[in-house]
């Protein structure tokens, strides 16, 4: 529904708000036909561990957010807690453990670790089979030259909610602001294979609002709350805002908002993402995905297209 803007003005009826917590809902339903019709079918009931090392208290959050999830999909949902003090050993036993378990088939250690654990060497210890997170570098090699790969939640869901709005993506100019290994990297990995012209952006870029303005799709991922303006945005171009910051409010309190400035970006684009509610929600749905598509993998049964 977002309108049509003459050139230099803004004349946007309003963009429209993808509502990512709706579409990850209906993902997660998907996910939980498919687990239903994979025991019953083969028996196979897929699982889940995820290994959360210290007390961190927003890793707390997001991980019983998986736990209940992945129960309420009907998978084997299991938490392995280690204290803040577990050496590097400590938990790259667990790993092995885990590696050697057929009945888990996605492994998730829960970023970040607490100083003194090496996470690239306990990402690379997990078996690439089981890394539902897609980190370990044989996903992220696969992924890079177009293998099948296990590929990482958030750039997916990304992925999920600009097909569902554009259909083709074939030919757009799609420009990822972020270069992390876990968004920014894997954003433009899947973008050029959906055949995108992509560029990526970053501290160093020189003009970013220049570079903006070209972008059909924008994947803002930067980690800095509300950097990318309005007059930034191409008009009726597709924004994904991946941020996820805390601001003080003028009462004290706090509140959410992404990389982009979300008043402004709305009257200009042609859809976007809403913080919360958008990119968020997708990030669990995926990972439930993920553990499915590791576990159909893993017992030789056809894997079900969710997407
Ligand atoms: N910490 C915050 N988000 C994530 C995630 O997606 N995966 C892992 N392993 N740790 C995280």
């Amino acid at each position: 529904m977002g309108g049509t803007a003459e050139s230099g003005s803004v004349e946007n009826t309003g963009a429209e708000i993808i509502d990512g917590r709706a579409f990850a809902a209906g993902l997660r339903e998907k996910v939980a036909a498919h687990v239903a019709a994979l025991k019953a079918e083969h028996g196979l009931t897929p699982g889940l561990t995820v290994v959360l090392v210290g007390e961190d208290p927003a890793s707390q959050v997001y991980v019983r957010n998986k736990e209940r999830q992945t129960a309420e999909a009907g998978m084997n949902s299991d938490l392995i807690r280690l204290p803040e003090t577990a050496s590097q050993d400590e938990v790259l036993d667990v790993v092995g453990r885990l590696n050697a378990d057929p009945a888990v088939h996605g492994i998730l250690v829960q970023l970040p670790l607490p100083d003194g654990i090496d996470e690239n060497a306990v990402i690379a210890a997990i078996d690439p089979a089981k890394d539902v997170d897609g980190f370990h570098v044989i996903n992220t090699g696969r992924l890079t030259i177009g293998q099948q790969a296990l590929v990482p939640c958030t750039p997916l869901g990304c992925l999920m909610l600009l097909k569902d709005r554009l259909g083709e993506l074939s030919g757009l100019d799609a420009l990822v602001v972020g270069r992390s290994n876990i968004v920014g990297k894997p954003m433009a990995s899947l973008l050029l294979h959906e055949s995108c012209t992509v560029t990526i952006a970053h501290s160093r870029t020189k003009d970013l609002p220049e570079v903006c303005r070209r972008a059909d799709i924008l994947i803002a991922a930067v980690g800095r709350p509300q950097m990318i303006k309005g007059d930034w945005i191409k008009p009726g171009a597709t924004v994904i805002d991946v941020g996820i910051n805390r601001i003080p409010k003028d009462d004290g309190k706090t509140r959410l908002v992404g990389d982009v400035d979300f008043d402004g970006a709305v009257k200009v684009a042609g859809a976007i993402t809403p913080v919360p509610g958008g990119v968020g929600p997708m990030t669990i749905a995926v990972l439930l995905k993920n553990t499915v598509t590791a576990a159909c993998r893993q017992a030789g049964v056809p894997e079900p297209g969710t997407q």
